[in-house]
């Protein structure tokens, strides 16, 4: 296991203490509604997480103080958008300790970013027989693209294994490598299990043979601290509405050199150095991957999440998430006929789980009766419901924003699905 990894990721008794959620609650203005006449309980943050004021303020302002197109404009209006939209570049290189803003490419999503890499970097450098290695965990934002490759230019998908708990098997891993891998592709946490993959480890294996890697951390960022440079990932993507920001915007990291050397995904304005006719020119990265007007307001949006979280200190977020994992484990695991699925060694704040009396759409359709909002079906990830012999499971994933009081509901709707089923 990844000692700096764990480190994040291990209850610190004093940063947890620390962590003042309840005034965290009240930046968040949906956690005081009421649905079905009861408190909200929300537990699916990792499909989608709230959003705080301060986001929602950021874009707010935006659209009534200084919104306007960025980077082709003379006037004062699209100058402080474009200065905003940039600021949220630099934020997101500093989150993620990146070298240069240049290396931050905003996209539509993490599922764009993967896309993107695939369209790119695979088109153009992987040919029939290479080898791009994913897990047997990852989304399917993670699998489809590689697949899509495979369908078109005959390149062969292997697919790390985990084992029963739910662990990635690092010994299979380093077996699957060969002269033939192109590119390794893994999930940094499992949104299905919250398996932590050991990524530092993962990383350097395939750097001994000179293979690049590409880093799925939707379901990292919003939990932990992440360093690229640290990891030394070549390739880094996450979405902004998992990290308490706005839909519609993600972020591809990608090392500078290595995004420089990519041909551009989509042709159109903003990304060209000139054109005529007869040939165009592309800017470099991260322009040349941003065809067109980009998402302003999203960017500006997921700087202020950023900014959010800079000044909550992600350690302690991870110190107080492991404690409520801790407490959500013990809880569940003591109800009758109920299957925790997923146990890894280093797990993130999602649990997933069967009942023996109900099916999780049933699991999910009770509880949300009592306010009480999780996830219910293959998550995106059906080889992982494959591999653990199930079709569905119903998972609570948990925010900053979530209490021991939030499990204590959830452990009473579990009771009232017993009632009912079992
Ligand atoms: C691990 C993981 N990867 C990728 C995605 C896709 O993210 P998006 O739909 O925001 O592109 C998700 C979303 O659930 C995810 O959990």
């Amino acid at each position: 296991m990844d000692d700096n990894f764990a480190a994040t990721l291990t209850a610190d008794d004093n940063l947890a203490k620390a962590f003042d959620v309840e005034t965290i609650r009240k930046d968040f203005p949906i956690l005081s509604q009421e649905v079905h006449g009861k408190p909200l309980v929300y537990l699916d943050n990792g499909a989608s997480a709230q959003k705080p004021r301060q986001v929602i303020d950021a874009m707010s302002a935006l659209f009534e103080t200084s919104y306007a197109n960025v980077h082709r404009g003379v006037h004062a209006m699209s100058q402080q958008a474009t200065d905003a939209f940039e600021a949220g570049r630099d934020k997101t290189a500093q989150f993620l300790g990146a070298a240069s803003s240049n290396e931050i490419v905003f996209t539509r999503g993490a599922t764009e970013a993967i896309n993107l890499v695939a369209a790119t970097y695979g088109r153009s450098r992987l040919k029939a027989g290479d080898e791009v290695v994913i897990s047997h965990m990852e989304h399917h934002s993670n699998i489809v693209p590689w697949q899509m490759l495979r369908d078109e230019k005959g390149i062969v998908l292997k697919v790390v294994p985990i084992d029963d708990d739910g662990n990635f098997m690092l010994d299979a891993y380093a077996e699957l490598l060969g002269p033939k891998t192109k590119l390794v592709a893994v999930t940094h946490i499992s949104n299905a299990l919250g398996s932590v993959v050991p990524l530092k480890e993962v990383i350097h294996l395939a750097h001994e043979r000179a293979i690049p890697v590409l880093v799925d951390g939707c379901q990292a960022v919003p939990h932990m601290k992440v360093d690229v440079r640290a990891l030394d990932a070549d390739f880094y993507v996450f979405s902004g509405h998992k990290l308490y920001g706005p839909t519609g915007i993600g972020v591809l990291y990608g090392k500078e050199d290595l995004l420089n050397s990519m041909p551009p995904y989509q042709g159109g304005g903003d990304m060209i150095a000139s054109v005529t006719f007869e040939k165009t020119t592309y800017k470099k990265a991260p322009h040349r991957f941003e065809a067109g007007t980009p998402a302003i307001a999203e960017v500006v949006g997921l700087g202020a999440a950023i900014d959010y979280l800079d000044q909550l200190d992600l350690d302690a977020v991870a110190a107080y998430e492991a404690g409520l994992l801790a407490y959500a484990t013990e809880k569940l695991s003591a109800i009758d006929g109920l299957k925790i699925q997923g146990t890894a060694k280093d797990k993130a704040a999602i649990v997933s789980f069967t009942m023996d009396c109900a099916h999780a759409h049933d699991i999910g359709t009770i509880v949300d009766y009592s306010g009480v909002a999780i996830r219910a079906g293959h998550h995106c990830a059906q080889p992982v419901m494959d591999r653990f012999g199930v079709s569905a499971t119903a998972r609570a994933s948990f925010g900053l924003y979530n209490t021991r009081g939030e499990i204590d509901a959830l452990v009473d709707a579990l009771g009232t699905v017993r009632e009912l089923f079992g």
